[in-house]
């Protein structure tokens, strides 16, 4: 009997094609267009930049991606596969994971529960059966430990491992907020301003350690952000948008450069 020794076919469709594919995405709250055919694609392991004054739509292609909000119209394809109308729960199992603009960390729990937490949907034991499978929820619960210890010491959060995350230091915080999303081993990283309000030694600091997330992990990610100075260090490539529509896109050189971009940015007072 002849053995299929080699891969099977990447499932995740990373083999061949973008990782993320978004095409003509349209999101509207009543009279609101923030989205307005919107489209884009990240490579495996690239990191994009999406910019863009206030009320730009940013968030609002987080919010479609992890599926918080279901778009009107247009496609989102990972991997090949589509989300549109997966729960967010969902999609996270699927390797989409996110940190939000406002801490969403427990503030009661500890640095390392939390952690845990953005590790659930990898937990194959559930409470009862883990009565019943004793030696196995053990031997799981040890795993995700190991691979939580991992994050930890990846982003030197070491210090800080007990403390209630409410207790953090603001920098730590964002931090925290980065680990627990690492936590998830997602193929794709959704980040919404990890330095805002920080001051530039914090900034520096969480640009050192997305390099390091991102050269030892290998994932994806988007980065959505005010500070120019890190999207023009971080970003492959940088998509703009203004009013819910994509006005520029390119390397972060050409779309700096691009007039609407600057016309965009003068116009919001930014
Ligand atoms: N849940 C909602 N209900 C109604 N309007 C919304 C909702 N969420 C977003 N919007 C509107 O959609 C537009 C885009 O908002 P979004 O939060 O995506 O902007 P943003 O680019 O993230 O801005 P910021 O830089 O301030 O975070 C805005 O006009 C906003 O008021
Ligand atoms: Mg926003």
């Amino acid at each position: 009997m002849e053995r299929v020794s080699a891969p099977a076919p990447a499932a995740s469709g990373q083999a061949s094609g973008p990782l993320l594919a978004v095409a003509d995405l349209t999101l509207r709250f009543g009279g609101v267009t923030a989205l307005d055919g919107v489209g884009f694609t990240v490579a495996p392991g690239e990191l994009l930049a999406v910019i863009g004054p206030n009320g730009a739509g940013k968030t609002s292609v987080f919010n479609c991606l992890n599926g918080v909000y279901r778009p009107q119209r247009g496609t989102i394809e990972l991997g090949g596969q589509s989300l549109i109308g997966r729960a967010p729960a969902a999609i996270a199992g699927l390797g989409v994971a996110r940190t939000f603009q406002n801490l969403g960390l427990f503030p009661q729990l500890s640095l390392v529960d939390n952690l845990m937490l953005g590790r659930h949907h990898l937990m194959r034991t559930g409470f009862l059966a883990g009565m019943a499978w004793w030696g196995r929820a053990k031997r799981e619960e040890i795993e995700h430990r190991a691979a939580v210890e991992d994050v930890i010491e990846l982003l030197e959060l070491e210090p800080y491992r007990r403390t209630p995350a409410g207790l953090l230091p603001y920098g730590v915080a964002k931090r925290a907020e980065l680990g627990r999303a690492l936590a998830m081993e997602p193929r794709l990283l959704l980040l919404d301003e990890p330095v805002a309000g920080m001051n530039v030694e914090e900034t520096e600091d969480m640009a050192r350690y997305l390099v390091q997330a991102r050269r030892e992990l290998g994932l994806a990610m988007i980065l959505v952000e005010h500070d120019m100075r890190l999207v023009m260090d971080l970003a492959d490539r940088v998509v703009a948008l203004d009013f819910g529509v994509v006005i520029a896109a390119g390397t972060p050189d050409e779309v700096r450069d691009d007039p609407r971009v600057v016309e965009a940015y003068l116009g919001c007072g930014a």
